[in-house]
């Protein structure tokens, strides 16, 4: 029996891996719950899985949540950062899904490494921002970085364990291009947070869809790769595969390629991270090669979604450039799924805000948490203006 705990459990990610263990009871206990200010999805999850602990980090939500299970004896209601500290440090939980999404998820993220959790690991936006601290602490705590992003899945899953870095040539992530792959430059200023949150292939929470309509989804998950495998960024290439059966591959030394492949249904990734190094049945639907007539390949196109270029380049300098570009991103989004701005001034408030910043190489916690801070202040007033 594993005991998990959940950041995120209502989320769309946090939906899916309880999901997976309500078919899977004998396998999975659920230490502890963790969401914002969803009540009524998270009294239901509670009465379902029946945690010790859950957390709100919304205090009158909390307050809701208290009195509507007020029956239940055994489960402690928690607020704000300390509820979420503590779902995310539970004694009884072995591993830790942080499904929560930005950099809120960062000093919970820290927390249950620190105190030997597991990690199965969703939240791109913490490695952009602090990857090597992570990937520091993953080291000290000797805990599992278990990825759940099915395209850093996919590679997890074509490589052997340990791995040889100089046995890698490249990592080749896919790209669906998003709903606007096929929409002309000067119509793109014009689309909707409604049009770009129609994802062609993925059903996801919004600031993912909204990512992966500008192209910044596919330019975190470079940075992503790059921190998780600990590879240069030139060994790292994206390729906009639109039909999403093909989750990323790997490219040896000796040419050869290894692919993962299955329907896009992040079910089977969560999964993968909750039972690895073991595969368990799977509620997925399966590929049918008689249907799959041809797969089709293209290269990115940075110029109409400059936001992939703006990551290759916070990939490139480093530093704490990748922080400003992740904080910029999620104030932009919210400003756009706001009306606020336009989808195309998206690119143009990050490329500011990271033009004005004075790169840090080696920073610690408290200068990241300054950085992003400043990064969300400095976004807020780019768009004011
Ligand atoms: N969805 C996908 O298929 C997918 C695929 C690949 C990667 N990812 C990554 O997975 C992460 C989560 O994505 P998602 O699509 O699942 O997001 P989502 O549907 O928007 O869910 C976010 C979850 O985090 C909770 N949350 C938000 N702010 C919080 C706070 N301050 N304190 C505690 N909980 C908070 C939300 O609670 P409330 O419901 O109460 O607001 C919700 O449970 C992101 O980093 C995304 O990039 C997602």
């Amino acid at each position: 029996m594993k005991n998990i705990a959940i950041l995120g459990s209502t989320g769309s990610i946090g939906k899916s891996a309880l999901s997976i263990a309500k078919i899977h009871p004998d396998l999975f206990t659920i230490s502890a719950l963790a969401a914002n200010t969803s009540v009524d999805l998270i009294e239901q999850q509670v009465r379902q899985f029946n945690p010790k602990l859950v957390a709100l980090y919304d205090q009158g939500a909390a307050s809701l949540l208290r009195q509507r299970i007020s029956d239940l004896k055994s489960v402690d209601v928690m607020s704000g950062a300390m509820g979420i500290s503590a779902v995310a440090t539970i004694d009884e939980a072995e591993l830790v899904l942080e499904a929560m999404g930005g950099s809120i998820g960062l000093l919970p993220t820290l927390e249950a490494i620190q105190s030997g959790k597991d990690l199965a690991f969703v939240n791109k936006e913490v490695l952009v921002m602090c990857g090597s601290l992570v990937q520091k602490a993953v080291k000290k705590h000797n805990v599992k970085l278990l990825p759940v992003d099915s395209e850093i899945s996919a590679i997890f899953q074509c490589l052997p364990h340990p791995f040889q870095k100089n046995r890698i040539h490249k990592l080749i992530l896919t790209a669906s291009g998003g709903p606007f792959w096929k929409t002309s430059s000067d119509k793109l200023k014009d689309m909707t947070p409604e049009q770009a949150l129609k994802h062609p292939n993925w059903t996801m929470g919004n600031k993912v869809t909204i990512d992966s309509a500008t192209m910044m989804n596919k330019g975190l998950e470079v940075i992503e790769a790059k921190c998780f495998f600990e590879l240069e960024l030139k060994k790292i290439e994206v390729v906009v595969h639109a039909e999403s059966i093909i989750h990323s591959m790997v490219e040896f030394v000796d040419g050869s390629l290894l692919a993962q492949l299955g329907v896009p249904d992040m079910r089977v990734p969560i999964q993968y991270a909750l039972t690895y190094p073991d595969r368990l049945e799977n509620p997925a639907d399966r590929l049918d090669f008689s249907q799959i007539r041809q797969f089709h390949f293209e290269p990115p196109d940075f110029k109409r979604f400059p936001c992939l270029d703006l990551a290759y380049t916070a990939a490139e300098v480093g530093g704490t450039l990748p922080t400003v570009l992740s904080g910029s991103d999620e104030v932009a989004v919210d400003a756009f799924l706001n009306r606020q701005i336009g989808f195309m001034d998206i690119p143009a408030v990050l490329r500011r805000a990271m033009d004005l910043h004075d790169v840090v190489y080696e920073a610690e916690l408290d200068q990241i948490l300054e950085i992003n801070r400043w990064t969300r202040e400095i976004t807020r007033k780019i768009i004011g203006n």
